[in-house]
């Protein structure tokens, strides 16, 4: 049978979750900085930053639309269209984030080729090294390896990036 929209959601859900537990174990007692792309929400940001609450979290969205007590701190909340700060914060913070969330995707397919293009082209110097990038759509990151999903995460559902030395 194939899978139904609702598989799909739950799958990447349950995916997402799984990849960003073993994130938050894999890069404990290393230094930098987190990038959050796509506040949305906020459901992933509030999860992101109770798990890591002594890491400073730089938060992407062209708008505040998330639960109230989701607000990012005004400094930390980078706003406009990904297509000009994304680029930006990769030259500003260079080298420095040890964990990239991209929760960017949405259900139009232009959308997500769009992205998948912007961030596949930009993130890679933003990325310590041996820093992860999570993301809910596939992309191609020079110097960057695919990372096997942990346990209880379906191929394909979610994608881990490790930048190489
Ligand atoms: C899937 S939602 C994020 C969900 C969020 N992580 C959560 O858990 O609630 C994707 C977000 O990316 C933002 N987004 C997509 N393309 C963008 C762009 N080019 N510039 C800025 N924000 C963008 C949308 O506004 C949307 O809020």
């Amino acid at each position: 049978m194939k899978l139904t929209r609702l598989d799909k959601l739950r799958l990447r859900l349950v995916a997402q979750d799984a990849c960003l537990a073993w994130a938050f174990e894999n890069i404990k007692g290393r230094s930098g900085i987190v990038f959050e792309l796509g506040l949305g929400h906020g459901r992933t940001y509030d999860h992101i930053r109770t798990h890591l609450p002594d890491r400073e979290i730089y938060v992407f969205d062209r708008e505040v639309d998330c639960y109230e007590d989701c607000i990012p701190p005004t400094d930390k909340m980078i706003l406009g269209d990904m297509r000009q700060t994304v680029p930006e914060a990769v030259r500003r913070f260079a080298g420095q984030v040890v964990l990239l969330h991209a929760d960017t995707g949405s259900y139009g397919d232009k959308h997500n080729t769009e992205m998948q293009q912007l961030l596949s082209a930009t993130l890679a110097p933003a990325l310590a090294p041996e820093g992860l990038l999570l993301s809910d759509l596939k992309l191609d990151v020079p110097g960057t390896e695919a990372v096997p999903l942990p346990p209880g995460a379906t191929e394909g559902r979610y994608f881990i990036y490790r930048r190489q030395r």
